[in-house]
């Protein structure tokens, strides 16, 4: 989409409007290489996953066309990048015709059928070999969208195939969806094109445990995560989910008047220039670039139509895709990327064989359900059937009660999975879950296993209700559900099964990370005695532990230097493992960032905590009333006086350090460093980290193993590869 020189040119923008704002507001003349140089960004980010600057410079950057559009309000267009943001909430979501009815696909599960699929093929075209494209299918919310002279005019669900429901304003939100687009480059004057919404694996799992902390039940999987937030009535809040979107499909278009299709080319008027239409607003129509030839060849394959989109500035399955003759070749690709399938940032559930040739495509039509022209290859599904023995309820460290199935152990997608969460009473009643049913289990990814659905018509009439307990099982305390809460509670926070909770997730890797102190060790201390509370892992038993079975004197000083050294951790860390309700990561670094000493946060109000950023009123008043609770204080008095850091890094700070403004990325093993001291340590040292190989990179740290960042690296002659000592030795001058 963006050749090197353009790159190159839009970083150097990038630099002097951002060299400009910090010194003055950007003019209005300003108007239109600052939004080409926002939407180069974005594409950077959300198609092409290497950022070339941070969000803070985006977002400077971004505020600044804001405050020009605001002042100019006549300047704004369809596609500018503030033009994403939707104003107030959708009231409905009307339903529309699709222009061309969205099939679906035949299913193909083994190489047997692949080649029974392959012969109807060649029987209906009357060929020998076929050329196929080969992509994956991507497993999340389809969509249509229709582009009319050049600009995004609408997105669709697919609801029954023929109409859906009309999401522009929530299809809006997602950055990899171009607002405008240059199809009349291509004669194209409108054209409706078809894809998957998708939350990636990394975006899913964060979202579920904001969930989690909020109480409110998990969501299924991507697919159902992609799905649901499309019919959100708030944009904003579809915004926050960062959906993705890939688009592999052109169903349907009409070619600007003096274009004409022949042959399967669409040929453009002697002379036109194409992209010389007045209002299109993307870069390549802003140049008034003549079209390249005559005859454009984009849409006489599909393979073709994949690169055009790409050309464009889509996701399309670009790099993903093969094009192979033959159906042994789509069958050793389709193995070939089942292998990767863990490994991907998306959810994939197979792939899909495309016929190449669309004029082919054309010929073998389609049946009433899908085209002929193409088939899914699913691959083996994460699913299983099991039975639900019976259902034990587990007290949180917040007191929660999460009821979970213990079902017969069965195997999926390569771990054995016995015990499953059924997040709360709500859930159990909707899904009708009974003790004794045969239930559909599915696992995707590294996401947890769920229950699916129990499968009724298995039922024999012995199952029975799950019945949730009234009292605490570990503390006998009666439970309560707050108002507007879906979750029961055990409300005594001195409640056994709290306690060690609680220890368990200060000690846990994203909190104070005290290696060799897991779950298990936690528990059997705790049922010993030789630990009761978070200041007790500092003052444990040696000489019993030594005693104890399974633990031999290198572990136990495994142990003991581990927790000593726990003792530096952060404050943001130690405020994180605290444990305080709302309080995730983010939340537990802004508080850090906000004193000097964590007792200080025990001065702060509400209202005070309300002016921090992200500090919303529940948050507020949960940290609030944890620094109110003489308990709690007590914990930190007792967590100070036995040496633990309470100070904030950041105030006593290395600000400005000798690694200022310099940026690092690591890759591969190291050996002497962790992973996450190492990148801390910049930080703390004035140094910025970066996601990916750019040329905003100063210095790439190489671990053992070390792959394609390396190789990449070794391009850019600007960076600086350090190994892990040469990296020390820079960490020493600092
Ligand atoms: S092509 C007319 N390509 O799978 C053919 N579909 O089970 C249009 N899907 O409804 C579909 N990845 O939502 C196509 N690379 C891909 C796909 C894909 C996922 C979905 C799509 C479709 C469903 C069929």
């Amino acid at each position: 989409m963006y050749s090197s020189e353009q790159t190159q040119r839009l970083e150097k923008q990038t630099m002097a409007l951002l060299a400009a704002a910090r010194k003055h507001p950007l003019e209005a003349a300003k108007l239109e290489v600052l939004r080409d140089v926002l939407r180069f960004h974005e594409y950077r980010y959300a198609i092409m996953n290497e950022p070339l600057i941070s969000d803070f410079e985006y977002d400077t950057l971004y505020k600044e066309l804001e405050k020009i559009e605001g002042e100019h309000p006549g300047l704004i267009t369809p596609d500018s990048p503030t033009q994403r943001v939707a104003r107030g909430l959708t009231k409905e979501f009307p339903t529309v015709q699709h222009l061309v009815p969205m099939l679906s696909l035949e299913n193909s599960y083994n190489e047997d059928d692949l080649l029974d699929w392959d012969r109807k093929a060649r029987e209906l075209t009357g060929l020998e070999e076929l050329e196929y494209c080969v992509e994956p299918k991507f497993d999340g919310a389809s969509i249509s969208l229709i582009y009319e002279n050049d600009y995004l005019l609408r997105g669709v669900t697919r609801g029954d195939g023929v109409a859906g429901d009309e999401i522009t304003a929530n299809i809006r939100q997602i950055r990899s969806v171009p607002l405008s687009a240059a199809f009349s480059r291509y004669g194209l004057s409108q054209i409706e094109i078809r894809g998957e919404v998708l939350m990636n694996k990394d975006n899913f799992k964060k979202y579920n445990e904001q969930l989690a902390e909020q109480n409110i039940a998990p969501l299924a999987n991507p697919r159902n995560a992609a799905a649901g937030s499309l019919r959100i009535k708030d944009p904003k809040e579809v915004s926050r989910r960062n959906l993705e979107a890939f688009l592999y499909h052109v169903s349907y278009f009409t070619t600007i008047e003096g274009w004409q299709m022949a042959d399967g080319h669409l040929i453009s008027p002697e002379g036109q220039a194409a992209g010389n239409r007045k209002g299109a607003g993307s870069k390549s129509d802003a140049e008034g670039r003549p079209a390249e030839a005559p005859v454009h060849q984009a849409l006489k394959t599909h393979s073709g139509c994949l690169k055009m989109l790409w050309d464009l500035g889509f996701r399309s399955p670009q790099k993903e895709k093969t094009v192979v003759k033959g159906i042994q070749a789509v069958v050793a690709y389709c193995h070939e990327f089942e292998k990767q399938r863990d490994d991907l940032p998306y959810e994939i559930d197979g792939m899909v064989i495309k016929v190449n040739s669309i004029a082919l495509q054309d010929q073998m039509g389609m049946t009433t359900h899908h085209p002929r022209w193409a088939i899914a290859f699913k691959f083996k599904a994460r699913q299983a059937t099991s039975t639900l023995r019976e259902v034990k309820f587990q007290v949180g460290r917040t007191g929660s009660i999460t009821p979970v199935a213990k079902i017969d152990p069965v195997p999926l997608s390569g771990v054995t999975v016995s015990s499953i969460s059924l997040f709360n009473e709500e859930v159990v009643r909707e899904k009708d879950v009974r003790i004794g049913d045969r239930v559909l289990v599915e696992r995707a990814g590294d996401v947890i296993p769920y229950i699916v659905k129990p499968l009724t018509e298995l039922r024999t009439g012995a199952e029975t209700a799950i019945v949730f307990p009234t009292h605490c099982p570990v503390c006998h305390t009666r439970l309560e559900k707050p108002e507007g809460e879906a979750v029961w509670r055990c409300i005594n926070i001195n409640c056994e099964a709290q306690v060690v909770e609680r220890i368990i997730h200060f000690a846990s890797k994203d909190a104070m990370d005290i290696r060799s102190f897991g779950d298990a060790i936690v528990r059997k201390l705790f049922k010993l005695e030789y630990l009761k509370s978070i200041p007790g892992i500092y003052t444990l038993p040696f000489d019993k532990i030594r005693e104890m079975e399974g633990f031999g004197e290198k572990s136990v000083s495994n142990l003991q230097s581990a927790i000593e050294t726990s003792k530096q951790q952060p404050l943001h860390r130690l405020i994180f493992g605290l444990g305080i309700r709302y309080v995730g990561e983010t939340t537990a670094k802004v508080l850090a960032a906000s004193v000097s000493d964590l007792l200080d946060l025990a001065d702060r109000s509400p209202e005070d905590l309300l002016n921090l950023e992200d500090v919303g009123p529940k948050v507020a008043t949960s940290v609030f009333e944890f620094f109110r609770n003489p308990a709690n204080l007590e914990i930190l008095h007792q967590l100070k006086s036995l040496g633990l850091t309470l100070k904030s890094t950041k105030s006593t700070g290395t600000k400005g350090g000798n690694l200022n403004g310099q940026t690092f990325l690591f890759t591969g093993t190291l050996s002497r460093l962790k992973r996450s001291d190492a990148e801390e340590t910049v930080e703390k040292n004035g140094g910025k980290l970066l996601s990916g190989v750019s040329s905003k990179l100063n210095y790439l740290v190489v671990g053992e193993d070390a792959g394609s960042k390396l190789e990449k690296a070794k391009k850019i002659t600007s960076i600086q590869i350090l190994t892990e000592d040469e990296f020390i030795k820079l960490l020493e001058k600092a």
